[in-house]
């Protein structure tokens, strides 16, 4: 499922756990610990500061995960994410119903102790993660962060961890893109060019000796976009320029766009 989402995941095989240096260099090389509530996220005592930690957390528990891992982690400098399952995606709704209280008032449980939170919701709960829910959650925000803070570059990174990435930390903590004279130089032309642009009437574009081919990249971009994009997706769109594909986004019912683009005259348009 990660994968899909796009991470490199790593498995850590019980022969590595066995040995705690080498499973907490293992951890310590990962930028994201994703798992259920429980001891295993402990764990992220060995994650790099900067590192995501994700829990998910089930139907009955939110006091517990909030207390064990949600509350600590900005403390031990992790940036934290919880993912709360909804009643269809936990198996309690199957072993009690659904109009249990454990589903309607969950809290209700809580609120009678441990003991009881624990026997009810907390070792009889598995996960049926809805995966559509996932992408569309703060999932997505987290997936941003991570490539906006990189990876320190280790020599133990270097060899277990993701690849190296162009971002580094500079001293006040904030993530920089590391890019030689040449490429600025180039990039600087390309956003001052397209901020200098002035908006063409239908009569200056028509008369551009390229519109054939503008024609048919725009219906290239609009067949695509009718083709992979759903209803309520989140899009990211690198190089938005003035928006000029906002309309078929719109057409694809997308329900959250970020637009990026180096021309500071074209995203201030
Ligand atoms: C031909 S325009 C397309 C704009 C928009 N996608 C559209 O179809 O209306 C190309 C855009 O790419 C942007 N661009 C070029 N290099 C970029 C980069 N490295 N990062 C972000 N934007 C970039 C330019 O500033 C320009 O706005």
């Amino acid at each position: 499922m990660m994968k899909a989402l796009g991470f490199r995941v790593v498995v850590a095989q019980p022969d590595m756990m066995a040995n705690m240096d080498k499973f907490a260099e293992i951890v310590n090389s990962c930028s994201m610990l994703v798992g259920a509530h429980g001891a295993g996220l402990t764990n992220a005592v060995f994650l790099p500061e900067g590192a995501v930690l994700v829990q998910v957390v089930g139907l009955g528990i939110d006091w517990i995960s909030n207390t064990y891992f949600g509350i600590p982690s900005p403390g031990m400098g992790l940036n934290y994410i919880d993912y709360k399952i909804e009643p269809k995606e936990s198996s309690l709704i199957s072993l009690y119903g659904k109009d249990h209280p454990v589903i309607v008032d969950p809290e209700s449980i809580t609120s009678k102790g441990y003991e009881v939170d624990r026997a009810v919701c907390l070792i009889k709960q598995n996960f049926n993660i809805d995966v559509v829910r996932l992408k569309r959650g703060r999932f997505f925000y987290c997936c941003h962060l991570e490539m906006k803070r990189g990876y320190e570059e280790s020599s133990s990174s270097a060899s277990l961890g993701p690849p190296q990435s162009k971002f580094r930390h500079n001293p006040d903590g904030d993530s920089q893109f590391l890019e030689d004279e040449s490429t600025k130089i180039f990039a600087r032309k390309v956003a001052d060019h397209y901020s200098a642009r002035t908006n063409q009437t239908l009569e200056e574009r028509e008369a551009s000796p390229i519109i054939h081919l503008k024609k048919l990249n725009n219906w290239i971009k609009s067949v695509l976009i009718q083709l992979y994009a759903h209803r309520g997706d989140a899009v990211l769109d690198l190089a938005c320029g003035k928006g000029g594909d906002l309309i078929k986004w719109d057409k694809a019912n997308i329900g959250y766009y970020v637009g990026i683009d180096i021309a500071e005259g074209s995203v201030s348009y």
